[in-house]
């Protein structure tokens, strides 16, 4: 009963009741149907009362009715997401997520039951589901909920539409042709996701349905998107054969702990999924040699689940850290002695390009530092100069512009070109 109370003061009362008028009502779903929807009520009903979320707050239905240039953005097999601006004062653009009515969610469900009301009810419960975690947790890596619109006018069936922060989907194919760095940041980004799921307020949550596809990015972050498939229980056992954890290129044994769970299927689940949908695509490709041993490390580690995701937490850290201080620069003789520093007005003219390059203009890429620059300059056939720019990326290093063209260079202005010294001589600047 305590269930049933805090999902009235969840869902606000009258939308309880319009669960229920249907559930017990006219145009009665055949029993199968009602049997799962009953079953899916039952779960919402104890996660509601497990999450003890604050009750709903933020935008309502006048901003989902006020919102202009809606447009769609992404569709799953059970829910459906549009783009859209919300009125003023806000003006700022949101997501709009509601039950895809011609997804193959529901569509499968009527050609099974021959119910639509109910088969969209039962979508709907997933909706619900993902609205009571999307309001009890609070992670940079969790979408950002600003609220959410009960339509009852549409009364028996009732229309849930949730406002949320808008992201871009996650284009694993673009990613693989971004630099390291920003392929580093999205695993680490997950990883400290992951760190937060096992440790939740809510116990230790599996992403049951773990696929890139889950994930957008807001500003550059990665967050998960998708949260019906989420399990906040950890698999029941009697003995240590029922905690099999199974992928198709792998499976591992776990043990049946004293109080009748497996022990940290949920995190393990996380953290292999991770490993093969993230980690071996995004890690290892040209970072840094200094570090390859550190990354190969990580992909052993999670690949056999020998590392918890604390521990791989910490491995990460200590990764950026490396990086981010240049201690995995390797000593080598100086190659900036061979460049003269000139005081220059900064030209994006069009030149050489480079793999992973930050700029479609040229080639630019991101450096500890002057040292580290002449280094990769020396390394390019092209290459007669390079400028370290005030840009930065996210870990705060510069990005350096590598050209060829000497032509153009303008002396006197407030940026540092280090032009080879052989070419500066040829050119007399
Ligand atoms: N906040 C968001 N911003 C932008 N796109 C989103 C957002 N949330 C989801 N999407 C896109 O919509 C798709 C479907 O959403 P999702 O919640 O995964 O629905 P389903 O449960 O049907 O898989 C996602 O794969 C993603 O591409
Ligand atoms: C509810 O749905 C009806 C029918 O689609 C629509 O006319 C009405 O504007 C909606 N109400 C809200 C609050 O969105
Ligand atoms: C981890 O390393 C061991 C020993 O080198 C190797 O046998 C195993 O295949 C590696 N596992 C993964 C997932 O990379
Ligand atoms: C992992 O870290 C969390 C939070 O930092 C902590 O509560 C937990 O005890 C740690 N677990 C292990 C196994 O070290
Ligand atoms: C070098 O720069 C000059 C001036 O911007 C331009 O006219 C010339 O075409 C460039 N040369 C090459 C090879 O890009
Ligand atoms: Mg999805």
């Amino acid at each position: 009963m305590q269930g049933s109370r805090a999902l009235a003061a969840l869902l606000g009362a009258p939308a309880l009741l319009a669960v229920a008028l249907l559930l017990c009502g006219l145009g009665r779903p055949p029993p199968s149907l009602q049997r799962e929807l009953e079953q899916r009520r039952r779960d919402l009903r104890l996660l509601s009362a497990r999450a003890r979320a604050p009750p709903a707050r933020g935008l309502g239905c006048a901003a989902v009715r006020g919102a202009t240039g809606v447009g769609w953005v992404g569709s799953g097999i059970t829910k459906l997401v549009l783009g859209a601006l919300l009125p003023p004062p806000s003006g700022q653009r949101v997501a709009l997520k509601s039950v895809h009515g011609a997804g193959r969610d529901v569509s499968r469900c009527v050609r099974r039951h021959g119910h639509p009301d109910g088969c969209r009810r039962l979508a709907t419960y997933k909706l619900l589901k993902e609205l009571v975690l999307l309001r009890s947790l609070r992670h940079p890596g969790v979408v950002k909920l600003h609220g959410q619109c009960y339509n009852r006018s549409l009364d028996p069936e009732m229309k849930v539409t949730t406002i949320l922060e808008l992201g871009t989907p996650l284009e694993m194919i673009q990613l693989l042709q971004t630099p390291w760095e920003e392929r580093f940041k999205i695993c680490l980004d997950l990883i400290q996701l992951l760190h937060y799921l096992a440790h939740s307020p809510l116990g230790s949550i599996a992403l049951l349905d773990f696929q890139p596809r889950q994930f957008v990015l807001v500003d550059g972050v990665l967050k998960v998107t998708d949260l019906d498939d989420a399990s906040i229980e950890e698999l029941p056992c009697q003995v240590d054969d029922d905690c099999k954890l199974e992928f198709p290129t792998k499976s591992f044994s776990l043990k049946c702990t004293a109080y009748g769970k497996c022990e940290g299927i949920n995190e393990k689940m996380n953290l292999f999924n991770a490993y093969r949908y993230f980690f071996t695509y995004l890690l290892p490709h040209t970072a840094p040699l200094a570090l390859q041993p550190f990354l190969k490390d990580i992909l052993n580690a999670t690949g056999e689940l020998r590392y918890g995701v604390n521990e791989t937490l910490k491995a990460f850290q200590k990764v950026l850290h490396l990086y981010k201080s240049g201690l995995y620069l390797q000593k080598k003789p100086s190659h900036l002695k061979e460049y003269v520093a000139l005081n220059v007005f900064h030209m994006d003219s069009e030149d050489y390009k480079c793999w992973l390059s930050y700029s479609n203009l040229g080639c630019m890429l991101s450096v500890h530092n002057a040292e580290e620059a002449a280094a990769i300059c020396n390394s390019h056939p092209h290459c007669q100069r390079f400028i370290v720019t005030p840009k930065k990326t996210w870990t705060g290093r510069p990005l350096a512009l590598f050209q060829s063209n000497l032509t153009d260079l303008i002396l006197g202005g407030n940026m540092v070109a280090y032009v080879k010294g052989s070419a500066a001589q040829r050119e007399s600047l």
